[in-house]
């Protein structure tokens, strides 16, 4: 590593905002320099808290020679335009998820990257929570013996009132609802652990909201090899209650309760299981992102971005990294419209 400090800038200052910056001033090699919002007073009041510099026009943050590195945290459907406005400034670019909602957007976010030399990177911080990095490494190790079945429910609950903010749940900016905004998390964890999906069978519908995109998805999944999985979200579970994901191999199980271990039960190893386990976190509050789980995560990923600048490596979580789930989200809208199975 070279003594160089990475300067930071920041577009869009809302509820995720935050995370990112107090990420950044968590790592000693980046700064947070500049934020930008179109909206005066959210770049004003985020540059004072974090001691950055407000803008609201993007280009003119640009322009600035001790930006490095600018950090995406728009509505989703604006990610792969800024982005590319970004990699074209010569700067690099982490989108927080999803990378992008459509995959031509992702594909041209790539191919900018690949064009100035710049990095392009996402987060989706529960790939950094000790449990997943664990399950992940044993997963690798063999020691769940043959992988057979994963899956990730995410029965959370947002108000009508999230959904009237003019993009939450809009096809335009969200690009969906339930699936791409909020199960994105442990969907982005399950293809990790269980690998490349090949054919997918799902439901999106609206069922207790009016918005033009799903409160509730549901998908059947083949994995690579035969394996399968199930996942299920939804926006409209009464109070929400804590997301689960699971994984059961030959050799072992393993089921996780709202980020807590539930159950452990891995050959030669001793059996843990606590029933009561699982915080609710983002189940029923659109905020539950800033924990410090969700920091300690984001200081992870971002730093890991440094680290690629200066090795001239990609991203662990590089943009193709990040466009596969949303893949799959985008094959259960397309298996939902037409009645039949997505081979991917
Ligand atoms: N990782 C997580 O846990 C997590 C949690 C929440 C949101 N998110 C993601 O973060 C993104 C933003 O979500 P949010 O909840 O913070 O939204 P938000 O509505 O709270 O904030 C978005 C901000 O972007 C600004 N903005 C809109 N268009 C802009 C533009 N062209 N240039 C500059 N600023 C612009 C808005 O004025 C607003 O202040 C979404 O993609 C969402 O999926 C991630």
């Amino acid at each position: 590593m070279s003594d160089k400090t990475y300067g930071f800038g920041l577009v869009g200052c809302g509820v995720i905002a935050p995370t990112h910056a107090e990420a950044i001033m968590r790592l000693e090699n980046a700064e947070l320099r500049g934020v930008c919002d179109l909206n005066e007073e959210a770049a004003t009041a985020c540059a004072a808290e974090y001691g950055a510099q407000p803008h609201t026009d993007l280009a003119e943050m640009l322009a600035r020679d001790d930006i490095d590195v600018v950090n995406i945290l728009t509505p989703s459907g604006l990610h792969a335009r800024l982005g590319i406005q970004c990699a074209d400034a010569g700067k690099h670019v982490i989108c927080t998820k999803p990378i992008d909602i459509t995959l031509e957007n992702i594909d041209a976010l790539i191919a900018s990257g690949e064009r100035n030399n710049v990095r392009i990177a996402a987060t989706h911080q529960n790939r950094g929570y000790p449990i997943y990095e664990k399950i992940k490494s044993y997963i690798d190790d063999g020691k769940f013996g043959e992988i057979l079945y994963g899956s990730a429910f995410v029965p959370w609950y947002r108000s009508d009132e999230y959904y009237s903010d003019g993009w939450h749940g809009t096809k335009k900016l969200d690009g969906g609802g339930a699936l791409i905004n909020q199960s994105i998390h442990y969907i982005d964890l399950l293809i990790w652990f269980m690998g490349r999906v090949e054919r997918i069978y799902g439901f999106a519908d609206a069922l207790a909201h009016d918005i033009e995109t799903e409160d509730m998805g549901s998908a059947v999944l083949k994995f690579e090899g035969g394996k399968h999985g199930i996942i299920q979200g939804s926006t409209c579970t009464y109070n929400g209650m804590p997301a689960r994901i699971e994984v059961h191999g030959t050799k072992g199980n393993v089921l996780v309760v709202g980020d807590d271990l539930a159950l452990w039960d891995v050959e030669g190893e001793e059996r843990f299981e606590d029933a009561l386990a699982g915080r609710k976190g983002g189940a029923a509050d659109p905020k539950g992102g800033m924990q410090e789980n969700a920091i300690v995560s984001h200081v992870k990923q971002i730093g890991d971005v440094i680290a690629a600048i200066e090795e001239g490596r990609e991203p662990v979580l590089n943009g193709r990294e990040a466009r596969r789930a949303v893949e799959v989200i985008l094959s259960v809208y397309k298996s939902s419209e037409t009645g039949q199975p997505v081979v991917l």
